[in-house]
């Protein structure tokens, strides 16, 4: 069996601990993808030690040659995409289709960041005085820890790294420990492009380890994808030894069809939303909210439609859903199927894990669809993270939209309708940060502003340009060549 290794200070090391676990294709758990470091603090302290020299000259490079670094990446990728899908597919389990899709987005993620090494725009601005030119530019922030969720095990990741390397930051990075070789598979594309050793290093791990990066002194900033519970940990660490943190969250995200839609659409919409990646999204449909006028109607023709979709191995091109991520999952899906029964809720498909055949051998959940849930039940509140779909009646556009802000999340949402006035209400009065009209609660671009509000995060936006406002900080510049002393709010103001 293959056994990996963590990736620091431009070497492969082994780890100190000298321990190992193993990882699984969840899609057959027979089949095991390797043995991965179990790392400790001393692989943490050199992982950090060796970003933190780095820093010293990574910074001082100007920023379009590290983007010459950064666009290799984003060609070592587009390269290497189906093989690279396949590795994903196989580590966590959802299609073939998804997994390239997955690496697209770190392809576009990198151009990007490539792009804005030539921009990074400061500002320049009149002075109060004479003589004198104001200005400010973004300036990096040092060693920058970077923490991540198993279901884009290459997209997250790059929307953190590779802008957080562009403004000139170093970076220490710990994967999921459910895909940990997409780790490794990182650190082979940064190999190849040229990152300087120390720039960019892989400890791999599980348990606490991330609270060791957290922790560590020398680490600057924290950008951390993964569930609220653990955020808010990490965020209160943050909090106390002051570093800057960005928290990308939980969602129990809404889409809302009303009786003027376009119903196939909307139903392709949902299928989409709440099935693709198995419902392992932050930005998963989680919740459909229909208006009464179709609400038999819809959950008829949905019922249907999602209990025909293919569930298999991600690698077997036939398969629409693959698996959950691990044993705990199914077992998640399980549990929040019979609290929302128990609490009154209709099923209409699904269920049950899924074990004809090979799926035995696999963390398979039938797309499951439960109806009448209202808002004070569990499964309308809480995250599932699986392909548990909660379905709930509203009476009006009004009250939809009601619903779907009756939530501790607000990451994503979506409204089908065809009417262009509750279009534009949704837009300004829907709680998330992002919604889209006619599209699903998915499908966010890697050059938009990306993140929620409530529950969801803490005020950043990764993706796009406004990510660069994690990564930097601003630094301003007075300088005064009136070779005489103008003092500010004194001299340039008569009594
Ligand atoms: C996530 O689930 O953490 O918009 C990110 C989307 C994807 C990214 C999801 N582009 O669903």
């Amino acid at each position: 069996m293959e056994k990996f290794k963590n990736f620091i200070n431009g070497q492969w090391v082994e780890p100190k601990t000298n321990k190992y676990f193993k990882n699984i294709n969840p899609a057959d758990i027979r089949d095991i993808v390797g043995e991965f470091p179990e790392s400790g603090q001393e692989d943490v302290n050199d992982a950090v030690k060796a970003a933190n020299e780095a820093y010293k000259t990574w910074k001082m490079m100007p920023a379009p040659k590290r983007g010459d670094i950064i666009r290799k990446v984003g060609d070592i990728f587009a390269r290497r995409k189906d093989e690279i899908a396949r590795i994903m597919t196989r580590e966590m389990g959802k299609p073939v289709f998804e997994t390239k899709g997955d690496i697209q987005e770190a392809i576009d993620t990198a151009y990007y960041a490539a792009s804005e090494t030539r921009r990074l725009f400061g500002h320049t601005v009149p002075s109060e005085m004479m003589n004198k030119m104001n200005m400010s530019f973004r300036t990096p922030i040092g060693v920058c820890g970077v923490i991540t969720a198993f279901n884009f095990p290459i997209a997250v990741p790059s929307w953190k790294i590779l802008p957080a390397l562009a403004a000139g930051n170093t970076v220490v990075y710990k994967p999921s420990k459910d895909v940990p070789q997409a780790g490794v598979v990182f650190a082979e594309v940064m190999i190849e492009a040229g990152i300087p050793a120390g720039v960019f290093n892989v400890v791999l791990g599980k348990g606490n380890m991330g609270n060791m990066i957290v922790e560590h002194p020398d680490v600057n900033l924290i950008a951390f994808t993964g569930s609220t519970n653990i955020g808010f940990k990490l965020g209160e660490i943050c909090g106390r030894t002051n570093k800057k943190c960005s928290l990308e969250m939980g969602g129990k995200n809404a889409q809302i069809i009303m009786a003027d839609a376009n119903f196939d659409l909307a139903i392709e919409g949902v299928l989409w939303g709440a099935f693709g990646t198995t419902g392992q999204r932050c930005t998963a449909t989680s919740r459909l909210i229909v208006h009464k006028d179709c609400y038999e109607q819809i959950i008829k023709i949905l019922a249907e439609k999602a209990s025909k979709l293919r569930l298999g191995p991600g690698l077997d091109e036939k398969t629409e859903m693959g698996p959950v991520i691990h044993e705990n999952q199914l077992q998640t899906c399980i549990d929040y199927v019979k609290i929302a029964l128990d609490e009154g809720g209709r099923l209409v498909t699904g269920g049950n894990r899924a074990t004809k055949g090979d799926l035995a051998n696999g963390y398979f959940f039938e797309p499951t669809i439960i109806a009448d849930i209202t808002k004070d039940m569990r499964l309308f509140q809480e995250e599932v993270f699986g392909p548990v779909l909660a379905v709930a009646k509203a009476e009006s556009f009004d009250h939809a939209i009601e619903l779907a802000n009756c939530s501790d999340f607000g990451l994503s949402s979506s409204l089908y309708t065809k009417n262009v006035n509750d279009a534009f209400k949704a837009i300004r009065d829907l709680e998330t940060g992002i919604t889209y009209i006619n599209a699903p609660t998915i499908g966010a671009e890697a050059h938009m502003p990306f993140g929620g509000v409530k529950g969801t995060g803490n005020g950043h936006r990764e993706g796009g340009w406004t990510v660069f406002d994690i990564f930097t900080e601003w630094k301003t510049a007075y300088v005064d060549f009136s070779d005489e002393l103008q003092r500010a709010q004194i001299d340039n103001y008569d009594e």
